[in-house]
């Protein structure tokens, strides 16, 4: 009787064990399983799992990783093990959460079957070093978030599919295999790596950005392009062609000629009029006449142009600096390329200017900004004498008293504002991709602080719509060093004074910049737009934090892609000290430099490792 009531007891505990152990429901476990079966490891000892009777997250599967707020599969590292059988999405995908997949360094063979597209959320899909074949298929580049691709050294073959449309891409890995045909578009604009050496493609390159070297490309014996041996020049016949050439050439000529004579009547006809119009648009006259009527026209049109600018004598004053973009470019052409709006800031306007010739600038317009033109020059030679690759340079300058024009080189990727904020056309900004552009921006502020530590500059007016995105989308900090030193604000703690003579002042300064950086963290963390200084977003954070309820911070895309939580609240702490109300208290820019680089190189880690 004992004997049957504790045999039951042992059954009913087992039982709840059992069944709160499970988190992965069951049909995800036979499929996991079916997927292994698949893959034929050799041998395998006990403590492998992948069997039924076990849970893939509780009884750690080897080379499962779990999310750990709700314990479901979202990695799957199977590297080097010497599995011999053959890939099965159809199973492996019915895992839903499944981010990484790695089979790297087996002795796999057999194609990609379509139904990798039933993978929606995979990020990360490595197969380098195995023995794949066949094409690729179609359904590959339907993966909607996938970002690294690598099946290099494999047995792959045929066309590659269009990857054009795959706009998550970052890195492409498809060399040492055996493609044919012609290279695909790809978005080469974004890609970070690409590499199909060692293939048999042949034709063009259809990479018009030049960013990727012949070592992408090599081994192709039927490719050519700029970057290899092999031009794409196609040889005619001398003598034809070379009587063609003058033809076409003295048509240029010809051609060019008259193009000439047009524009300087045209420029004439310009010159007259703008001298006409000249004294209606100068600004000493365009406060005065506020909103009369009678200057309605000319008003509107100079929020479409820069023509209002003082206009005497000043093409000598615009300084061009070191910056490529700003050859031939003159002061003229600026102020009579038509210009749009695009923003009105605290400390100024943001005009787009289509040139004539040449990339589309940026100028941002300071109005009574109280800071002798000497000292503005300094300033601006001092900054464009440091250069950072995530720091936007600035191309020229124009100063006079009542204001200040700087330009800039056009970015159309848009800013972090944007991307955080605008419609983000179902392209997810993950969290890796997140501390990837903090620790760049953190580590170049932290180079213009020690840079510029001496010369008292600071970025001044650092915010998530002033870090743009440059045409390779590696984050850039535009406008730096153009908040007036003498700006009051209402919150004297965010703004510094004009005092100087304190060595404390020093490093007060720059701590203004730290503040706007741990903003744009939170920005980053909580997927929230800030308003004024950020100062409400500062304060909701600290009291859901001080409630504990810290995971109801966090930006909801960024717990959907199952980022690790621990990583999110060491970045949630950088911000909050960042922003603390206390300047002396916050760190320096190099030190929250240091520590978002580690926390980035830990995540990175973790991607490819099996440790969470
Ligand atoms: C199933 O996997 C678990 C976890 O590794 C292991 O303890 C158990 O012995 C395995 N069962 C069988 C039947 O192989
Ligand atoms: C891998 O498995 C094959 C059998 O398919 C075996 O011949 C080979 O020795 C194994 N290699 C290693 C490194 O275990
Ligand atoms: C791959 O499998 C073949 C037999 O199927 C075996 O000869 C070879 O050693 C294996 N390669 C590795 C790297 O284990
Ligand atoms: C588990 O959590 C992840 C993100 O944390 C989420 O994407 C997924 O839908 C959740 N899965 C289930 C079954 O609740």
């Amino acid at each position: 009787m004992d004997q049957t009531r504790s045999n039951a007891c042992v059954l009913f505990v087992s039982f709840l064990l059992f069944s709160t152990a499970r988190t992965e429901d069951e049909g995800v476990i036979k499929a996991l399983v079916a997927f292994m079966d698949k893959l034929a490891p050799m041998q395998t000892t006990p403590n492998w799992g992948w069997n039924i009777s076990s849970d893939p997250c509780t009884s750690k599967w080897v080379g499962v990783t779990c999310d750990t707020s709700n314990q479901t599969v979202k990695k799957v590292v199977l590297e080097n093990l010497n599995l011999s059988g053959t890939f099965d999405p159809l199973s492996l995908c019915m895992v839903s959460n499944l981010l990484v997949l790695s089979l790297n360094f087996n002795n796999l063979t057999g194609t990609i079957p379509p139904e990798i597209s039933n993978c929606k959320r995979l990020t990360h899909f490595y197969l380098t070093g195995n023995r794949f074949s066949g094409n690729l298929p179609d359904s590959l580049t339907n993966l909607p978030n996938v970002k690294r691709l690598v099946i290099s050294n494999n047995e792959f073959s045929g066309e590659l599919p269009d990857f054009s449309r795959t706009t998550s891409l970052l890195t492409f890995f498809a060399q040492n295999n055996r493609f044919t045909g012609q290279l695909p578009a790809f978005n080469y604009h974004q890609l970070q790596d690409f590499n199909v050496a060692n293939n048999d493609f042949t034709g063009p390159i259809p990479d018009d950005t030049g960013r990727f070297d012949g070592n992408s490309f090599t081994g192709n014996p039927g490719l050519c392009g700029k970057v290899l041996p092999n031009s794409c020049q196609v040889k005619k016949k001398e003598k034809d062609s070379k009587l063609r050439d003058f033809l076409i050439y003295s048509g240029y000529v010809v051609l060019g000629f008259l193009l000439v004579v047009l524009l300087a009547i045209l420029l004439m006809k310009k010159k007259k009029q703008g001298r006409d119009e000249k004294t209606d648009l100068s600004p000493k006259n365009g406060s005065q006449s506020g909103r009369s009527s009678d200057s309605k026209n000319s008003r509107t049109r100079s929020e479409f142009s820069l023509t209002s600018v003082e206009n005497g004598g000043v093409s000598s004053s615009m300084v061009v600096l070191s910056s490529p973009a700003g050859n031939g470019l003159r002061f003229e052409d600026l102020l009579r390329a038509p210009a749009e709006l695009i923003a009105r800031g605290n400390n100024g306007s943001l005009y787009k200017v289509k040139q004539e010739s040449g990339a589309p600038l940026v100028v941002k317009r300071i109005k009574n900004w109280k800071i002798s033109k000497d000292e503005f020059k300094k300033r601006m030679q001092k900054i464009d004498e440091i250069k950072h690759p995530n720091l936007l340079p600035v191309v020229a300058y124009y100063s006079s008293k009542q204001e200040k024009l700087l330009v800039y080189e056009y970015q159309q990727n848009g800013s972090l504002f944007r991307l955080l904020h605008g419609s983000q056309n179902g392209q997810i900004f993950d969290w890796g991709s997140r501390l990837s552009v903090a620790s760049n921006v953190a580590t170049a502020l932290a180079f213009m602080h020690r840079e510029l530590e001496a010369h008292l500059i600071p970025h001044g007016n650092l915010k998530s719509s002033n870090i743009l995105f440059k045409s390779d989308m590696e984050p850039c900090v535009s406008e730096y060093g153009l908040m007036p030193i003498d700006h009051h604000d209402q919150d004297q703690d965010l703004y510094p004074g004009p005092d100087r003579t304190h060595d404390r002042t020093t490093t007060k300064i720059f701590k203004v910049d730290v503040y706007g950086f741990g903003v744009v963290l939170l920005e980053l963390l909580t997927g929230k737009p800030v308003q004024d200084n950020g100062s409400g977003l500062v304060k909701w954070v600290r009291s859901v934090v001080h409630e504990e309820w810290t995971g109801e911070v966090f930006d909801k895309l960024l717990i959907v892609e199952g980022a690790s939580e621990e990583r999110m609240i060491r970045l949630l702490h950088v911000a909050l000290n960042c922003t603390n109300g206390s300047r002396e208290e916050r760190p320096t820019m190099d030190e929250v430099a240091t520590m978002i680089l580690s926390l980035k190189e830990e995540e990175e880690r973790s991607m490819t490792s099996s440790d969470p």
